[in-house]
């Protein structure tokens, strides 16, 4: 098999494995008092301490949870609540247009329940949002902003925001800024402290480490309101028996992604670069899609003219070749991808792309096995789609 698709989900690394491995054979809730559980609880907290270290953040700002989605439902739905609860004018949340369903589908839950007023904020031809942009949806009135959320990268496309000018922005207006740098983290070098942000998501199986395992980092003040209740285990912000093994998995994944990150993103770019040259070759007139620099190093979003992504993707995946559309299917249509969408496609070239990722573990021999199957692939997709309209 050829797996290009570690945007998705990424493999344990062998490390974590056996960390993980030794930890579920060791007994003991965290919360407990006894020596197993007090033993737990090392594990945890130095698992923390682990993951503060690598982030540039202390270890009391370091929020487990289950994964991305839920760090981001607490930062979205919880920060809102604290915010609009010590303010009450406070109710828009600004998002960018491009952000993953896991901040734009509870932003958009908390309108439909909660009074909350979203905005998308527009980004251009490659998928960024200007900073200018964010200041003036601010300036339209600042005291009613509840809070801010924009990625640090993006999961379809690859586009790197400019964090930290963005969250500068915020700031001066002292509105809290989220971040979900699900993508960003063991590939875009991310310190918490430096970046100014006031809360960061992060996920342990887009970095090596297990599924199930995330964290939400929060700076000193910011507390939201809490979204699972219950024996209120980590700071009373969330709640569930702490999955010890799990964090102690990824720990060690964050530890090492973090430390090899320069060296790792430098190999995936240059061979993210022979995929899109290797692609090109068999089939010139793809389209990359995202910004041209400022863009994940294992990230090749394309465009191929003419084709269903859907059909595509299906056609390389019979030859054994793993890769996305990065967007969402429902009921066997294929819709077009937001992203592409808020990037100024019109919704059939939005339909035309793929997303090839590449993680640890990627070879050029990957990269040749696609460039051997692309071009008869689009071929046949092509013709598929000149049948189905003629
Ligand atoms: C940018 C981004 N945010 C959030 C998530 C969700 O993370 P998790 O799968 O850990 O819930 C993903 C995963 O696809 C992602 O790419």
């Amino acid at each position: 098999m050829v797996y290009l698709d570690h945007a998705a989900t990424t493999p344990p690394r062998p490390e974590v494995l056996a960390d993980m491995t030794d930890g579920f054979g060791v007994l003991g809730n965290a919360s407990s008092l006894h020596a197993a559980g007090r033993q737990a609880r090392r594990t945890v907290e130095e698992s923390r301490e682990t993951i503060a270290e690598a982030l540039g953040c202390t270890p009391h700002e370091v929020v487990f949870t289950s994964g991305g989605t839920e760090a981001d439902n607490l930062a979205v739905k919880g920060l809102y609540w604290a915010r609009h609860a010590r303010d009450p004018a406070r109710r828009r949340v600004l998002v960018s247009a491009v952000e993953h369903h896991a901040v734009l589908d509870p932003a958009h839950w908390m309108a439909d329940h909660q009074g909350a007023l979203v905005e998308e904020l527009p980004v251009d031809g490659y998928g960024r949002l200007d900073p200018g942009t964010l200041r003036a949806a601010i300036e339209r009135d600042p005291g009613s902003v509840a809070l801010v959320s924009v990625m640090w990268a993006n999961n379809e496309v690859g586009t790197v925001q400019p964090i930290a000018e963005l969250a500068a922005v915020a700031a001066e207006y002292d509105i809290w800024f989220h971040t979900d740098a699900v993508q960003a983290v063991g590939v875009e070098p991310v310190d918490f402290a430096a970046s100014g942000v006031s809360a960061l998501t992060l996920t342990g199986h887009k970095l090596g480490g297990p599924v199930g395992a995330g964290a939400l980092l929060l700076a000193r003040g910011v507390d939201p309101v809490p979204v699972l209740h219950g024996g209120g285990q980590e700071r009373e912000v969330r709640s569930g028996t702490l999955m010890t093994p799990l964090l102690r998995g990824f720990a060690t994944a964050v530890r090492l992604a973090v430390a090899e990150r320069a060296e790792h993103a430098a190999e995936l770019a240059a061979l993210r670069d022979e995929l899109v040259a290797a692609v090109r070759a068999a089939v010139p007139d793809i389209r990359l899609n995202g910004h041209p620099t400022e863009r994940l190093a294992g990230n090749a979003n394309i465009g191929f003219p003419g084709c269903e992504g859907d059909a595509l993707l299906m056609l390389l995946d019979a030859q054994g070749i793993c890769c996305s559309t990065g967007s969402a299917c429902s009921a066997g249509v294929s819709q077009a991808s937001h992203v592409l969408l808020a990037m100024g496609a019109d919704p059939d070239t939005a339909r035309e792309s793929l997303r090839f990722s590449l993680g640890r573990g990627s070879t050029s021999a990957d990269v040749k096995a696609l460039a051997e199957a692309i071009g008869p692939a689009v071929e046949r997709a092509r013709k598929a789609r000149a049948r189905r309209r003629s």
